[in-house]
């Protein structure tokens, strides 16, 4: 059982947020002084700068040492980077790496993934280029390098970072040992509409969570120190908007206010580079009309200016060149131009630094000043990374690092945390389905996703290998022994024959249970360029489903997916769903440990799942609107046509088919009312809170509940804190995330679970977009998801009444 873990912490909320505040006040004083005038909240004064590794001073003497003697060339080569392994995206049909190294025209390569071949290279770059500058090798390292977790959403469904920051630091260790110092992770985007296949890689809608598991990744991959061998440079990406992509389709358009950027979509990026995240990838899309990679706005103002970041920020792939696509350059003289004053230092793939930006410097277009800064930011990793005095790894340890035992262990900890169990429904006997007794005499194992050692690992499996995965049927027998598992594929994913599902249903019809294991297929229907308008199962795996519980067995649905999928005919008639999301290299004995009771699931969603695509996008911190519906079922017209001129579908309901932060386990909970400890909340606490750098600085208010297990087994408990604000300058959600906490609770027993609220709970970006608190209503509550609880309010006065 995991001990209590509290993770709201004041001390962390406040780290995070108070350079925001600060900065934010530095911006009022200098640009908007009038609007300041009216804002209520008066914090102080610089970025501050969280990079202090890339910042170091001896690092500096040695950057500047090392400048002096490069010619414009060179300081271009650092800003040049390829993929030089497996592509993972449209190929630039270059293969003279090793002459171009030599000639010191490149920074950085990326998808090479032996120790072998990284030596090889480096040797190249530090033996023979003029300056003997080493490369700095980078991956995609997602959710594991060989021994992989589950996928990111997965990660972020255990709401506890320090299992991210755990598995991050094993993804470091065994990528390390390879040479590889700089993993493309963590993705970051805010993600509010599934269609988007890439939601399967983020850690789902909810910017405060989101901006956890941000801090802990970097903790993970970076460590104490950059320069500990086993430390690798993390990337937060894809800097910004990206998740926003208009209906759902890779790389498409976004439009997002500044209000909301700030207050959403960029915290997470804050936190990150707050924790001191070594790189920033510009994204892809276009933000307001303006690419994410040539936004001087995101990456110069917002990124450099107000946050203070030093290090260094990468194109995504070709998205320099894509400058050309978006239409805001016809050449790529002119692409590469406006990304680098735009503030992208690096350019991946597209060879347009290499090509044009020394031209552009002796031309004068761009100045050597830039140029040079740019390059400090790159030589700064490098030398924070002891690149210079270690460029090579030890072959022969290569192997060593890879799944060990603890890493596999965690692996399989990490993926019994992430399975979020949708629905558990009693049986006639009165217990409920799951958990499975051991004493069960057999058990139909069905689906396409029960078996297949591949699909475990999801998108981005980097260096994972099916040999390593132990699947759901080899687990099962291994458990049950072969004679109590009736296996039948019933279908593939995507196609199935009338006899494979015919199949099935006799061997469920041969059973006591049938566990159906479907879903999508990982490394093609999720992640990158894997868009989809339907967010049913693929193929014919509803009508397998549909078959094999018309047989009357008891059916267990387990969900392989990268995203909320939409079941609404399984959330109506299966007794119980798990979602599994692609658990990585343990799925198997995850899933047989769960099914069976030896741990129970503590998953809660990090992104809300619809009933419809026409929902979309759903997510639970939205605003009220002038017209709200006041549905609290499944019925679109909760009250007739009294309803009619509101907020809400005619052929639909407005609510989820499963609200953001829900998840069941094998005990049932009841939450008493939230209660807090103050009558009213004074302005000048919170702004206290906000203004002390070295105050840990809760507000004096407590919210509390008490939570009782009524059931007969422990649990391990999500419990959230939700606030709305009302009576603001600008509309606030009906609900938003600002803290959570788990909490261990026997059976029989009542824990009371107490936060104190901090004052960042009570901050917001305000009708001038500065960050600020304002005399307002409060609600509170502490709950187990965003749609139940009971509401506790609290004034904010500007003095005591
Ligand atoms: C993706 C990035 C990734 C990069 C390098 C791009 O296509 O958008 O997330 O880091 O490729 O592989």
């Amino acid at each position: 059982m995991r001990q209590q873990y509290r993770f709201c912490s004041p001390t962390r909320i406040l780290r995070a947020v108070f350079p925001v505040l600060l900065f934010a006040h530095l911006f009022s004083l200098l640009t908007l002084s009038r609007a300041f005038a009216q804002t209520p909240i008066a914090a102080a004064l610089k970025p501050t700068h969280p990079n202090s590794e890339l910042s170091d001073s001896a690092i500096e003497a040695r950057v500047e040492e090392l400048l002096k003697k490069m010619t414009i060339e060179e300081k271009v080569g650092q800003l040049v980077q390829y993929s030089a392994g497996q592509p993972t995206g449209p190929g630039t049909g270059r293969t003279d790496y090793a002459d171009m190294l030599a000639r010191g025209e490149i920074g950085g390569l990326f998808n090479i993934v032996t120790a072998k071949d990284t030596n090889a290279f480096q040797r190249i770059a530090v033996e023979k280029s003029r300056l003997h500058i080493p490369i700095l090798f980078g991956l995609d390292l997602i959710h594991g390098f060989r021994t992989e977790f589950p996928i990111p959403l997965g990660i972020s469904a255990t709401w506890d970072p320090q299992l991210a920051e755990r598995a991050a630091r094993v993804a470091a260790r065994e990528a390390s040992a390879t040479g590889i110092r700089w993993a493309f992770s963590p993705m970051l985007d805010l993600a509010r509409d599934p269609r988007w296949g890439r939601v399967a890689e983020g850690e789902g809608e909810d910017p405060f969570l989101v901006s956890a598991f941000a801090r802990a990744y970097v903790r993970g991959y970076q460590g104490r120190s950059l320069k500990s061998a086993e430390s690798i440079l993390a990337c937060a990406k894809h800097y910004v908007g990206y998740g926003a992509a208009e209906a759902g389709r890779d790389y498409n358009s976004t439009e997002i206010s500044e209000h909301t950027l700030r207050q959403y979509y960029l915290p997470p990026f804050r936190a990150a580079v707050d924790a001191g995240a070594g790189s920033i990838m510009s994204a892809f899309n276009s933000l307001n009309g303006i690419p994410a990679s040539a936004n001087a706005f995101t990456l110069k103002k917002v990124l450099r200016q107000e946050w203070g970041f030093q290090g260094i920020v990468d194109s995504d792939w070709t998205s320099v060149g894509e400058l050309m696509n978006h239409g805001i350059a016809n050449d790529g003289a002119t692409a590469a131009r406006k990304a680098f004053q735009a503030g992208v230092d690096m350019d991946m793939v597209s060879s347009l630094y290499h090509e044009h930006l020394a031209n552009l410097v002796h031309s004068g277009a761009v100045s050597e000043a830039d140029l040079d800064e740019s390059v400090r930011h790159v030589l700064r990793a490098k030398f924070a990374l002891g690149l210079f005095e270690n460029p090579y790894v030890d072959e022969k340890k290569e192997s060593s690092a890879m799944l060990s035992p603890e890493a596999v262990t965690l692996s399989r900890e990490v993926a019994e945390h992430s399975f979020v169990l949708l629905k558990n429904d009693l049986l006639s006997n009165g217990s409920p389905l799951l958990p499975l007794s051991d004493d069960i005499k057999s058990v139909a194992l069905l689906g396409p996703l029960a078996d297949d050692a591949n699909q475990m690992l999801g998108s981005w499996g980097a260096l994972g290998n099916g040999r390593d995965v132990t699947t759901l049927r080899s687990a099962l027998v291994k458990k049950l022994g072969g004679t109590r598992v009736h296996f039948a594929k019933g279908s593939e994913i995507s196609t199935a024959s009338d006899a494979q599902i015919k199949a099935a249903v006799d061997a469920a019809k041969n059973s006591d249970v049938a566990i159906l294991a479907l879903g999508e297929n990982g490394p093609e229907m999720t992640g990158e360029a894997a868009s989809r308008t339907n967010l049913d199962l693929p193929g014919r795996q509803e009508q397998l489903l549909e078959a094999v519980a018309a047989t009357g067995k008891p059916v267990v649905l387990i969900v392989f997916s990268g995203r909320p999928l939409i079941l609404p005919w399984a959330a109506e008639h299966v007794p119980s769903i798990l979602a599994a999301w692609f658990p990585g290299i343990q799925a198997g004995p995850a899933l047989t440990r769960t099914l069976f009771g030896e741990t129970s699931p503590t998953g809660k969603l990090s992104m809300t799942w619809p009933r419809s695509v026409g929902q979309i996008p759903i997510y639970y911190n939205a605003l009220n609107t002038g017209r709200p519906s006041v549905q609290n079922d499944a019925t679109p017209f909760p009250n007739g046509h009294d309803e009619k001129f509101v907020s809400r579908y005619l052929d639909e309901s407005n609510l989820p088919q499963f609200p953001f932060g829900f998840g069941l386990t094998y005990t049932t909970l009841r939450y008493g009312a939230t209660e807090l400890n103050k009558s009213e909340l004074r302005l000048d606490w919170i702004k206290e809170g906000l203004s002390n750098t070295s105050s840990s600085a809760p507000t004096p208010l407590q919210a509390s509940a008490n939570i009782t297990n009524t059931g007969s087994r422990a649990a391990t408990e999500t419990v959230q804190l939700y606030v709305r604000l009302q009576g603001t300058s600008v509309s606030e959600p009906v609900r938003s995330l600002k803290g959570f906490q788990q909490i261990t609770i026997a059976p029989g027993e009542t824990k009371r679970a107490v936060f104190s609220v901090p004052s960042e709970a009570f901050a917001f970006w305000n009708d001038q977009n500065i960050y600020s608190v304002e005399p307002v209503r409060v609600t509170v509550w502490v709950a187990p998801n965003a749609a139940s609880g009971t509401p506790a309010q609290i004034e904010i006065r500007n003095k005591a009444n």
